[in-house]
């Protein structure tokens, strides 16, 4: 299965992500997490890369495509999901490019659909581990043990794009860009949208049926 996972900031992308592929064994590239440990790096596209996360814009698509297309170029033909990408129509085409080029394209776009009222909830008890870059939310997906990370032990921290402010503007770009996204893979029959407004185990129920249907079966097999 080759996924790509929509929805805006805080949607629980990468919550549902990490749960596809510990349920069908396929690769997880979440573009937040892969500009994030390029944003450490000290160099002149690290510091660009952290102007841009740290103010909320979108990247932009010369360096966004230049990541994605060596992570692709790397796997093979292993399934993946694509947590974060594309955003654009841009990199929607780009992609069907990159994936044309090694024989491939997209099984299923997952479109997670929430309800803006229950976004400020989840920004607010975001908490993250900078080591293995697992999800947590202090009331809705506490860990183990208060601020500590269940898989490695680590203090969890707050992203430092969570900042109200910052979620305003990632917000208002998600919607800003996101119509022609949309109307792009309903157009190639390839979206699926799922309410992502209920609990983590509730969106995860939907997900887990649709991608055990029969059809996706199929495409796990190209
Ligand atoms: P990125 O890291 O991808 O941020 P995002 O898209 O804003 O999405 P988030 O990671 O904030 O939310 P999520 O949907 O993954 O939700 P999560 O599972 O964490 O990107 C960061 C930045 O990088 C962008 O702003 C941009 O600058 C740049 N960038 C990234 N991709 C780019 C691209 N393609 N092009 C250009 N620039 C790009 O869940 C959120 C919280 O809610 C967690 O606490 C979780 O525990 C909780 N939760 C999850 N699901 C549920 C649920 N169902 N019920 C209750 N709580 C839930
Ligand atoms: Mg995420």
């Amino acid at each position: 299965m080759r996924l790509a996972l929509l929805g805006p900031p805080g949607a629980g992308k990468g919550t549902q992500a990490a749960r596809i592929c510990d349920a069908f064994g396929l690769l997880h590239f979440s573009s937040g997490d892969l500009l994030r440990a390029e944003k450490l790096k000290k160099t002149p596209e690290g510091q660009k890369i952290r102007d841009y996360i740290d103010s909320g814009r979108f990247v932009p698509d010369e360096l966004m495509l230049g990541i994605i297309r060596n992570k692709l170029a790397s796997i093979a033909k292993q399934g993946f999901v694509l947590d974060g990408f594309p955003r654009t129509l841009s990199q929607a085409t780009a992609l069907t490019e990159f994936l044309a080029e090694m024989n491939r394209t997209l099984s299923l776009v997952i479109d997670l659909a929430v309800d803006p009222a229950v976004l400020s909830r989840r920004f607010e008890g975001r908490r993250v581990c900078p080591v293995c870059l697992s999800v947590y939310h202090v009331d809705l997906m506490p860990p183990q043990r208060e601020g500590i990370c269940d898989h490695d032990g680590a203090r969890l921290v707050i992203r430092p794009d969570d900042m109200p402010a910052v979620v305003r503007t990632r917000i208002d770009t998600y919607r800003q860009t996101v119509t022609p996204l949309l109307d792009y893979y309903r157009q190639a029959g390839l979206l699926w949208k799922v309410d992502a407004s209920g609990s983590v185990d509730d969106v995860w129920v939907q997900i887990e049926a649709r991608l055990s249907q029969p059809d996706m079966r199929g495409s796990s097999a190209a």
